[in-house]
């Protein structure tokens, strides 16, 4: 046993010290992020030159072309020498032209006195070959436009970087199809002009745009990659929206730009303009969607959002159809973060009171001892079922009871005799950023029954009986002590039951 580690040990020392004294060549590589079949005419390229651990420090670091096999590190032209190191490796940038073209070795030479061969042998060699262009630069101008309108497309490159080459634009509409496939729009021979453009004009479709240079360099035929960009005339469609019901008539503002949703960009309201702005845009907003009139709005942050090239600014001057007929223009960055939230008026239509055996009356006459019932619904297909609030009820203006629950359920309450008063409903929304209240419901006014006017209203008698029999297949539960009740039956009947007494 402990023969065997002797031995090992031993293995260890030879290996470092055979190290310490052979110098090993380093390695030379390529950068990662470069294709080394793409190496763009004059770009900068990095290469590193990775020196072997227990290399003899401290040393200088080179690097050059091979270009015979008689040559030897110390006869070659070094085009770059570092400093003296004491440990590492060494990193190199070497411009992508002709004169740098070949097999780049790097090497070391140690500038330890004791060594009798103080230089290295050559890393590996690695190949540079220029062979392609940069991409040009291709901008549309301006990039945010409505549609009808007008650009200009232009491609650039660094002036002065390429003489005698040629410039094309292409185009091809979008969404992209096989059959949409690049089109030439033009090519230019161009001696020391850096850009060109194209005009287009009324434009109403999306259009993709590129850019390609191509020259002839040292002997061959250099070409650039596309370069491309988006032309899309902006149509502004408007959004509102909320986590729990999606898209309806109530939640934050979305306007869709390049084809993505994105948070409208509101700055604080610290002037009465910008408030004023900001009331008239929810107006608009509601008129855009066909949701009603503008109810409510606020503005809130909204830190879960990319704010980044959304909408800003936007003054409408309140007779716009549409946002995109309002001023405004693209953000590119809102540092606030700060939206919209609107509410329409149809997300939350004033509720129906009716009064329970007879329909949705506005006046009912009772004698003293009758007791009523009161039901209170509102008709909302924007409120979804995932939403949730109370159902107030008033009488003489004052609230007089809550009931939460779910919009689709109507709720009821029973009024014990004396019930005289004028009555109304209406719905508060809980599950929603801004808690609404709906617009108060109709009114139902109830008198006290005068003995002369009992034998006028054979009618109601009438409505009585035939309402009766759809009372029967009801569930009903009562809660006599707090007299609140809970009716279970659906809209259509409740449809039905209103129906009847329309007038
Ligand atoms: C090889 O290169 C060395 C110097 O780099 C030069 O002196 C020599 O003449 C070259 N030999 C041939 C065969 O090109
Ligand atoms: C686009 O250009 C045409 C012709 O030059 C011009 O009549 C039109 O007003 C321009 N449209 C816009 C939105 O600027
Ligand atoms: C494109 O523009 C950038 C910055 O403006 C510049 O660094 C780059 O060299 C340009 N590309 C070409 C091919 O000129
Ligand atoms: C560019 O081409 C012109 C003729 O087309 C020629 O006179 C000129 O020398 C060329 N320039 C370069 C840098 O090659
Ligand atoms: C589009 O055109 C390019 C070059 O003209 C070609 O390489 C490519 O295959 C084409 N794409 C399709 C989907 O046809
Ligand atoms: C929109 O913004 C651009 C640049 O950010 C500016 O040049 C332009 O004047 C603005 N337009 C309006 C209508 O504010
Ligand atoms: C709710 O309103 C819709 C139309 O807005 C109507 O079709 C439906 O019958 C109404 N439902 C009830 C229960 O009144």
């Amino acid at each position: 046993m402990i023969l065997n580690n002797i031995r090992a040990l031993t293995v260890v020392c030879w290996i470092m010290c055979v190290r310490s004294t052979v110098s090993q060549a380093p390695t030379l590589n390529f950068p990662y992020s470069v294709n080394p079949n793409k190496v763009a005419l004059n770009t900068p390229v990095q290469f590193s030159c990775n020196i072997p651990r227990y290399s003899p420090y401290p040393m200088t670091v080179s690097i050059g072309k091979l270009e015979n096999s008689s040559q030897t590190p110390e006869s070659t032209v070094s085009w770059l020498t570092s400093e003296v190191i004491h440990s590492g490796s060494m990193y190199f940038t070497i411009p992508a032209v002709s004169q740098y073209e070949g097999k780049l070795v790097c090497w070391y030479k140690s500038t330890k006195t004791s060594l009798k061969k103080p230089y290295s042998e050559f890393s590996n060699p690695v190949d540079f070959i220029v062979s392609a262009l940069s991409p040009p630069n291709i901008t549309v101008n301006p990039d945010f436009f409505l549609e009808g309108g007008n650009y200009t497309v232009s491609c650039n490159i660094t002036p002065n970087t390429l003489t005698n080459y040629t410039m094309s634009q292409f185009y091809r509409y979008l969404p992209f199809t096989p059959a949409n496939n690049w089109t030439l729009l033009g090519s230019s021979f161009l001696t020391d002009i850096s850009s060109t453009y194209s005009s287009q004009k009324n434009m109403f479709v999306p259009v993709e745009f590129a850019c390609s240079t191509e020259m002839v360099y040292n002997g061959k035929v250099l070409h650039s990659p596309l370069a491309t960009k988006q032309a899309i005339p902006e149509s502004l469609p408007v959004q509102l929206w909320e986590q729990r019901r999606g898209e309806s008539c109530m939640g934050y503002l979305n306007i869709n730009l390049k084809f993505q949703w994105r948070p409208v960009c509101q700055k604080p309201l610290d002037t009465e303009a910008v408030s004023q702005a900001a009331a008239t845009t929810a107006s608009v907003v509601c008129r855009d969607l066909g949701c009603g009139h503008m109810l409510n709005w606020q503005r809130l942050s909204d830190s879960t959002r990319l704010f980044t090239n959304t909408i800003g600014d936007i003054k409408c001057s309140g007779k716009e159809n549409k946002i995109k007929d309002c001023s405004l223009n693209v953000t590119e960055s809102c540092k606030e973060q700060g939206t919209l939230f609107i509410v329409c008026s149809d997300a939350m239509p004033r509720p129906k009171l009716s009064v329970f055996l007879h329909g949705p009356v506005s006046k009912l006459y009772v004698t003293d001892k009758q007791d009523v019932e009161l039901v209170c619904f509102i008709n909302s297909t924007l409120l979804k079922t995932q939403d949730y609030g109370y159902y107030i009820f008033r009488k003489n203006g004052q609230v007089f009871r809550e009931i939460y629950t779910q919009p689709q359920y109507l709720k009821s309450v029973t009024l014990s005799a004396p019930v005289e008063g004028e009555y109304e409903c209406a719905f508060q929304l809980d599950s929603s950023k801004i808690k609404q209240v709906s617009q108060p419901s109709n009114n139902v006014f109830i008198y006290k029954l005068q003995k002369k006017r009992y034998q006028h209203i054979p009618r109601t008698q009438r409505q009585h009986r035939s309402v009766l029999k759809i009372h029967k297949t009801m569930q009903t539960t009562y809660h006599s002590k707090c007299r609140t009740k809970q009716i279970n039956y659906d809209k259509n009947m409740f449809t039905l039951l209103t129906m009847k007494y329309d007038t």
